[in-house]
């Protein structure tokens, strides 16, 4: 028997989605506004859900204290508030689409948890357009 427990989280951030090999005509073809070259921002909605067994002791999949500090350190302390594109290193060469956000968040979090729990990354850019991560 495996149990899905979720935790939501929110981070602001700039960003814009460029290729610097493209001139500026076909990046605002392809990335439209959010080529923007002074940068725009997103409230961004996060969902972490960890998959995994009822520890018999316990009662719990996993201490969602323990998730919600993890989340704070690795993704809200990292990307709130800042240009992902200048302040974050990890998207010096990664354009910071909401998939490759997704991504990363993935694989900043997942050494931090067991073994034996399954992670997957939700991750809204806007109410309506969101990306689903779950490490295939
Ligand atoms: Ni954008």
């Amino acid at each position: 028997m495996k149990v899905k427990v979720s935790r939501k989280a929110h981070f602001n951030a700039a960003h814009r989605l460029y290729r610097p090999d493209w001139d500026d005509q076909a990046n605002t073809d392809v990335f439209g506004k959010c080529s923007n070259p002074h940068f725009h921002g997103h409230n961004y909605e996060l969902i972490v859900s960890v998959t995994g067994p009822i520890d018999p002791q316990t009662g719990f999949v996993m201490d969602m204290k323990d998730l919600k500090d993890l989340i704070r350190s690795e993704v809200e302390d990292a990307f709130d508030h800042k240009n992902l594109n200048e302040q974050v290193p990890e998207f010096r060469n990664l354009n910071p689409t909401a998939e490759n956000i997704a991504v990363v968040i993935w694989n900043k979090l997942r050494p931090h948890l067991s073994q034996d729990l399954d992670l997957e990354v939700k991750l809204f850019e806007t109410p309506r357009n969101f990306v689903t991560y779950t490490g295939n």
